[in-house]
């Protein structure tokens, strides 16, 4: 194999952006796509002249393809892909891998059982501000962390949300601004910070006619003793993107692209214990951290995983780290509605019983929306 010949199940705005991403990537090839809209696999697959299906099964049983990529909306997501590795044909899918922690339990556990790799679309890992800092805790540079926080404060108008049948409904997405918007950045949280082990959060619908949520934050315990905050929006211009972890050691801040890390030589507690002064304070030196330059966005992941297959390249965003970003999700909207504090490992049976209580009040299929426009953003790349 010399190049890793893709085949691509949903080519709405975001599975088209990739068969046009991977024309540039001379380890990948387009060699079929598929959309249950017949007309849409149609006129995708002829505008890159490869064969197209209306049913993904005989996309993944095609022997042109060698990998899959999933990219329809979520919920369709664990069907495909646990399908695709079970006919051990790799794949990369799309976030969040799912929409409830018991169906990405699932897939993780059909990447395990079949040996096939399997990586999600967290694609922002790959930038280099985010290699930077992740490089900084695998080196231990923070000490134990005390604290957290993530601001992802963003903006999409109603006819965003009006663009599509599925979008910011209970069945046909299975959430708002967490479940769509936001597991980019709560994956770079969770990667970097870790999971809580308990969750008191807020869920709200604040600035649109929706019936999820656009508004959501959360108070977080981890299992050392560490607090964090996290706030996710919708509502919000200009966007702030702010995240924080403060450690014994070390302190990182990332606000937009721009990181700053201060290193604490004498720790922060080590000080406290040790100073005699009544008003002293431990030095916290900012120190410049280099940024590496390397290529990023969808094109690193898909780049990424045809060395995996080719070469044995690591992956930069496995499958199975996918499920923390929906541990995170699940539990928030769940204690957003319950008023609780939820624990991490999630429930899964009351998550799922909790769910389908909301899809039964879904008015997705009854939403006056007009035609789906299948145009994806173009701020996430
Ligand atoms: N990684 C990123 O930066 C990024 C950006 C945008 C969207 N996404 C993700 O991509 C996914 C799709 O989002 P989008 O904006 O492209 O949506 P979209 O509505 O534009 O496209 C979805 C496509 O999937 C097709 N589809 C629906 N059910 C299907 C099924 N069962 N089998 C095959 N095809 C099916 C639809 O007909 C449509 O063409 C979502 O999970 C979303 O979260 C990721």
């Amino acid at each position: 194999m010399e190049r890793v010949r893709y085949g691509i199940v949903g080519v709405g705005g975001m599975g088209s952006g990739h068969a046009h991403t991977m024309q540039g990537v001379e380890e990948c090839m387009l060699a079929a796509v598929s959309d249950a809209v017949p007309e849409v696999a149609e006129s995708v697959g002829e505008e890159f002249d490869v064969p197209y299906f209306a049913d993904y099964h005989d996309l993944v049983d095609s022997e042109a393809v060698d990998a899959v990529i999933v990219a329809t909306p979520h919920y369709f997501h664990p069907e495909i892909a646990i399908y695709a590795l079970e006919q051990g044909k790799p794949v990369i899918c799309e976030k969040p891998i799912a929409v409830t922690v018991s169906a990405a339990d699932a897939m993780v556990a059909a990447a395990e059982r079949t040996g096939t790799p399997f990586a999600v679309m967290h694609q922002q890992r790959s930038e280099p501000v985010w290699q930077a800092a992740r490089k900084l805790i695998s080196e231990g540079r923070l000490g134990e962390i005390y604290r957290t926080m993530l601001v992802y404060a963003d903006f999409r108008s109603q006819a965003y949300y009006n663009s599509a049948g599925w979008r910011a409904t209970w069945a046909g997405e299975g959430g708002g601004v967490l479940i769509n918007q936001s597991p980019h950045s709560i994956d770079r949280f969770t990667w970097l910070g870790g999971l809580p082990s308990r969750v008191t959060g807020y869920t709200a619908t604040k600035g649109h006619a929706i019936e999820v949520e656009d508004v959501a934050a959360a108070m977080l315990e981890y299992p050392n003793g560490a607090v964090g905050y996290i706030y996710c929006s919708t509502t919000e211009a200009p966007g702030t993107d702010i995240l924080e972890l403060s450690g014994e050691r070390g302190k990182l801040q990332v606000i937009g692209k721009e990181l700053h890390f201060w290193e604490i030589p004498a720790g922060v507690r080590g000080f406290s214990d040790t100073s005699t002064g009544m008003w002293t304070r431990p030095d916290a030196v900012e120190v410049p951290v280099e940024i590496p330059e390397r290529e990023a966005g969808h094109i690193a992941i898909l780049r990424n995983m045809a060395r995996h297959l080719l070469y044995g390249e690591e992956l930069l965003s496995p499958g199975v780290e996918g499920l923390a970003t929906v541990e995170m999700i699940n539990a928030i909207i769940l204690s957003g509605h319950t008023g609780e504090p939820v624990g991490i490992p999630v429930d899964r049976a009351r998550y799922d019983a909790f769910l389908a209580e909301l899809v039964a009040t879904s008015n997705y299929g009854k939403k006056a929306t007009g035609p789906d426009l299948r145009v994806t953003d173009n701020v996430h790349h």
